[in-house]
């Protein structure tokens, strides 16, 4: 994108930053999702890297790690999910690496979930062209269900 923001493979090393940044109370409480260091990793290896079917980026911002975007199946389906540091929020990067990524996850329709209350993110989705097409309440997790309320994202 430019010599500040950019799109790189996800590497080993970069998965305890991801995890340390999806650890955040904040970040935790405006995606309604968190996951223990454990199960983080079993995660990331075991569905995410050698899982060619996943595309996954690492945001690099100013050298740093900045966080990641992935695209992947569910229920049949093509997503896209993100997350950010806290320290790399409200410069406008997330909505330019949607932007960019949307080059690459050229998938259509593509879908986001994402929690009700999560303004910035339904902000990025709505500015990347993504319109409200429903809305479910509870979550799946591997430990149970939650009465989150998730707007579906769809980008046709
Ligand atoms: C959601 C997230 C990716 C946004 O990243 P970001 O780079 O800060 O977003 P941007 O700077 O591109 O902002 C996009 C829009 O959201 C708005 N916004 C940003 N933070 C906001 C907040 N806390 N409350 C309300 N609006 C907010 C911005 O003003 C902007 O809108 P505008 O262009 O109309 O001004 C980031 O906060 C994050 O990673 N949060 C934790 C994980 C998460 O929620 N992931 C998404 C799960 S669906």
């Amino acid at each position: 994108m430019t010599d500040h923001l950019l799109l790189r493979e996800v590497i080993e090393a970069g998965l305890p930053v991801f995890y340390e940044q999806q650890l955040d109370p904040e970040a935790t409480q405006m995606a309604a999702s968190a996951r223990e260091r454990e199960e983080f990793m079993a995660h990331w290896h075991n569905h995410v890297l050698g899982n060619e079917r996943v595309i996954k980026k690492t945001i690099v911002f100013d050298g740093q790690v900045a966080g990641n975007m992935v695209s992947f199946e569910q229920f049949g389906e093509r997503e896209v999910g993100y997350w950010l540091g806290k320290e790399f929020w409200g410069q406008g990067i997330a909505r330019r690496v949607l932007a960019e990524f949307l080059n690459i996850e050229q998938t259509r329709p593509l879908y986001a979930h994402v929690a009700k209350h999560n303004i910035a993110s339904r902000r990025v989705l709505e500015k990347c062209g993504f319109v409200e097409a429903g809305l479910v309440v509870g979550t799946i997790h591997e430990d149970g269900i939650d009465d989150t309320q998730l707007m579906i994202m769809e980008l046709v």
